[in-house]
């Protein structure tokens, strides 16, 4: 049952769960937020229009929709199809104002000296989960001819050549890989990335970018080289299934004990996931191109589990199996490596009755098959995903604060989980009656 209920004005949205219900049933999954974000930075490289099919209607998305605006860029829906004319956007600077409200603003940055050899973005914002430094990116783009100069409010980059350059990356990093490809293709030399980030949304913006004519290969691997080139076209490419939502959905079959059916389960992209999935008892098969997740089973605590870079386990589920892991007792051990921050679920799981004991990198859980409903708040995305997962699970009502921050990424949570048989009510505040 989904209910949106709109009451009178507070600043505050929130979602109502009644858990304990097994989900049941078939699921779509969205777009992926982290393929479509850099795939819209790339259509600043073509003078004209681009579209990106499928594209989720999310926070993170409307905003680089209007960042791109303010550079010039026209922008329409058509359903969930996103079109965007960027024949005017020769806009070369980005407030610190809008580039403070996601982390994903700052490779416009490399969009801009693509398309017009200069830039400035003010610092990138994002969730509160780390430092989030942009070290990297500078290291990058330096390694690439770019005069690079970090002020208080931002950085300003001006392309010294256009020849290309050889990036090896210090440490891998999915956003300084994308920005390095889109200060690239648009240039008149080879560009060889060494030590790259793999991540899946990294190989769909270089298909995105081959489609608009670039030179790209290797992709996926930790070396990719690029052809530079003179023009490109406008991109036309379907947004790919969010393979972190489709984790998400996976962990509330396993923390309610459900089974679900993904119609859209995003290929070869989950390897890691479903490999601890099957070390908790659950079970899942694919079948017709769909993926069948079976989570009555699921009773088994991990012994060790550490995030990693792709194609190791992805820190963005990391929260979300915390969530799991909360429901089933005996003790389990998560190893957090990508970000110095990610374990603020762990006090709002213990409100619940779940006991998280966490200590730099690492987090003990000692789950319970009988967390209570009480209110609880979200404080970043992936976390405040993993407490609708424990509410689902839980005895009795949940109010969870702060839903924004999960809007930011998951498009239809409320009503995704409503049709599995969730009891969820989307009380967003903003609103008269
Ligand atoms: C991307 O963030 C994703 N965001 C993150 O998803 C994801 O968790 C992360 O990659 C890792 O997979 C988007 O794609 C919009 P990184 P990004 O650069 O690019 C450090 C979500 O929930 N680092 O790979 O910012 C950094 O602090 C979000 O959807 C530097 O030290 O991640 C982190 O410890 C959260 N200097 C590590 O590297 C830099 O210049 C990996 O960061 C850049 C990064």
């Amino acid at each position: 049952m989904y209910v949106r209920a709109l009451s009178g004005v507070n600043s505050l949205d929130e979602i109502q769960i009644t858990g304990g219900r097994a989900l049941e049933g078939s699921v779509i999954v969205q777009g992926s937020k982290n393929a479509a974000l850099p795939m819209m930075a790339a259509s600043l490289l073509h003078r004209g229009v681009s579209v990106l099919r499928g594209c989720p209607r999310i926070t993170d998305v409307y905003c680089m929709e209007e960042i791109l605006k303010k550079l010039g860029a026209v922008s329409r829906w058509e359903g969930k199809d996103l079109y965007l004319d960027c024949t005017r956007a020769d806009g070369t600077e980005i407030c610190g104002d809008s580039t403070g409200r996601m982390r994903s603003s700052v490779i416009l940055l490399g969009a801009m000296l693509g398309r017009s050899g200069r830039g400035t973005v003010g610092y990138p914002g994002g969730c509160v989960i780390g430092k989030r430094p942009v070290d990297i990116h500078v290291f990058a783009l330096r390694c690439l001819g770019v005069s690079v100069q970090e002020k208080e409010n931002g950085i300003t980059a001006r392309r010294l050549r256009s020849t290309g350059g050889t990036v090896v990356f210090p440490k891998k990093s999915v956003g300084a890989t994308e920005q390095a490809v889109l200060s690239s293709v648009l240039s008149d030399g080879e560009t060889v990335l060494k030590n790259c980030a793999r991540e899946p949304e990294i190989v769909w913006l270089c298909r995105y970018l081959r489609g608009m004519g670039a030179c790209i290969t290797g992709e996926g691997s930790s070396c990719i080289r690029i052809q530079g080139v003179g023009t490109l076209n406008g991109g036309d490419l379907r947004v790919p299934a969010d393979r972190i939502v489709a984790g998400t959905y996976l962990c509330a079959a396993a923390a309610t004990r459900g089974r679900i059916i993904i119609e859209n389960p995003p290929e070869g992209e989950l390897d890691a996931f479903l490999d601890l999935y099957r070390k908790i008892g659950g079970q899942y098969e694919g079948k017709s191109g769909k993926l069948i997740a079976d989570g009555r089973n699921v009773r088994f605590p991990v012994t060790f589990l550490e995030t990693e870079a792709y194609p190791g386990f992805p820190t963005d589920l990391q929260s979300p199996v915390m969530a799991v892991l909360a429901t089933i007792p005996g003790e389990s051990h998560i190893r957090e490596n990508i970000f110095e921050d990610r374990f603020r679920l762990a006090g709002e799981l213990n409100k619940m009755g779940a006991a998280v004991r966490v200590s730099g990198k690492d987090a003990w859980i000692r789950g319970t098959e009988t967390l209570q409903g009480c209110p609880v708040t979200a404080c970043e995305l992936r976390g405040g995903a993993a407490l609708v997962l424990a509410a689902l699970a839980a005895r009795g009502d949940t109010v969870i604060r702060g839903y924004s921050y999960i809007r930011r990424g998951y498009e239809h949570i409320c009503s995704d989980l409503a049709g599995l048989g969730a009891v969820i009510r989307e009380i967003n505040r903003n609103s008269f009656i």
